[in-house]
């Protein structure tokens, strides 16, 4: 059947009608593109996850791999500094147990796992490393890193997996009664979804009760109210990772502008463009032609940061039936890290 679709413009407006590339096709399952179209058309915003595949994946290693070299606090750095400070504490709750599994979700390139894959294999602990990302170009640099830094002595494990779409239980398979689970979920992924509880719940629902499920947040400050460290050459320019599924879709730099800051009535920065031009995107999906029609003058977000408190993070836990354990900051507070049972 064939669609229709209207356009509410008035005659004087321009339309821009863009079709996407062709390689959008084979980078995206049909539902991720069905995703990304319903995402354009309800929310007009871009789902944050497609951005990390392909070309985003290589753009984020390398901002990973400035963040490691760079002296200042960062997320990565922090990460790793909250792992330290909690490891002791992490190994007595680790005593009674002779493997553990570490699951990392989201695991980007897997740089903030890797001292804790080093201090698990020291002790003899480390059975499987599971990396789960949707991104499979992701998964590949995570797999290459666990190659260069341990060889043979850590199997990689990974899966393509969203953790926005049900949990992950049946991936990875059971386990021994005497092996325990750590779940980690690192970066402030959730901090960047539209609905971060669909993925609370699919985590809590893929651990059994002595798993512990591992979390590092950034902190709401005024500071970082006003700052965007994502690889932005100067500000209003888009970085090749938030560009991606722009360029696919054929979007140019022409017609847009560029906004990003903090809004204070839903505690969220934003990334989001501004139409100079009404634009009609045409996409053709099993053969069937499906429009996604945005009016010059309207927004398009490209991401957005959760500001949690450590009481909203507290909340949040509870509210998805999780049993906070133990909290650990970062000295100057910016970061918080959380470990939790399921209730
Ligand atoms: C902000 S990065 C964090 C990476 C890593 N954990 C770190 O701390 O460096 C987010 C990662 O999660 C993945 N990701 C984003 N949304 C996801 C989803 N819905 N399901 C699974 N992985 C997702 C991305 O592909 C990316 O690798």
């Amino acid at each position: 059947m064939k669609k229709i679709s209207i356009c509410e413009c008035s005659e004087a407006d321009e339309i821009r009608v863009l079709t996407p590339k062709q390689n959008i096709y084979s980078l995206y399952s049909v539902e991720q593109i069905s995703d990304i179209i319903n995402y354009l058309k309800i929310h007009h915003e871009v789902p944050r996850q497609y951005n990390y595949f392909d070309k985003g994946a290589k753009s984020w290693d390398e901002y990973v791999k400035r963040l490691a070299i760079e002296n200042a606090e960062n997320t990565l750095r922090s990460t790793i500094e909250l792992l330290r400070i909690s490891e002791s504490y992490i190994d007595s709750l680790l005593d009674d147990y002779s493997s553990v599994n570490i699951i990392d979700v989201g695991s980007g390139n897997a740089y903030p796992v890797r001292n804790i894959l080093s201090s698990l294999l020291n002790s003899g602990k480390l059975n499987r490393y599971i990396a789960l990302d949707i991104s499979p170009s992701m998964l590949e640099l995570a797999k290459n890193n666990i190659r260069t830094w341990f060889g043979d002595d850590v199997v990689f494990e990974g899966y393509e997996y969203d953790v926005t779409k049900g949990g992950f239980s049946s991936l990875i398979g059971g386990k021994h009664s005497n092996d325990i689970n750590l779940i980690l979920l690192l970066g402030g992924t959730l901090s960047n979804m539209r609905y971060p509880n669909k993925a609370y719940k699919a985590i809590h629902d893929s651990m059994s009760a002595n798993d512990i499920s591992i979390h590092v947040n950034k902190l709401d400050t005024e500071v970082n109210r006003k700052y965007f460290d994502f690889n932005m050459p100067d500000n209003m320019q888009l970085s090749p990772n938030h560009k991606l599924i722009f360029e696919l879709l054929n979007i140019d730099e022409t017609l847009y502008d560029v906004e990003m800051g903090y809004d204070a009535m839903i505690r969220e920065r934003y990334i989001r463009v501004r139409l100079r031009v009404t634009i009609r995107i045409e996409f053709i999906l099993k053969n069937e032609k499906r429009d996604v029609s945005i009016q010059k003058g309207d927004t398009i977000l490209l991401w957005r940061g959760i500001h949690h408190t450590k009481d909203s993070i507290i909340n949040q836990f509870d509210g998805n039936n999780f049993s906070l354990k133990r909290t650990y900051q970062t000295e100057n507070q910016d970061y918080i890290l959380t470990m939790s049972y399921i209730k």
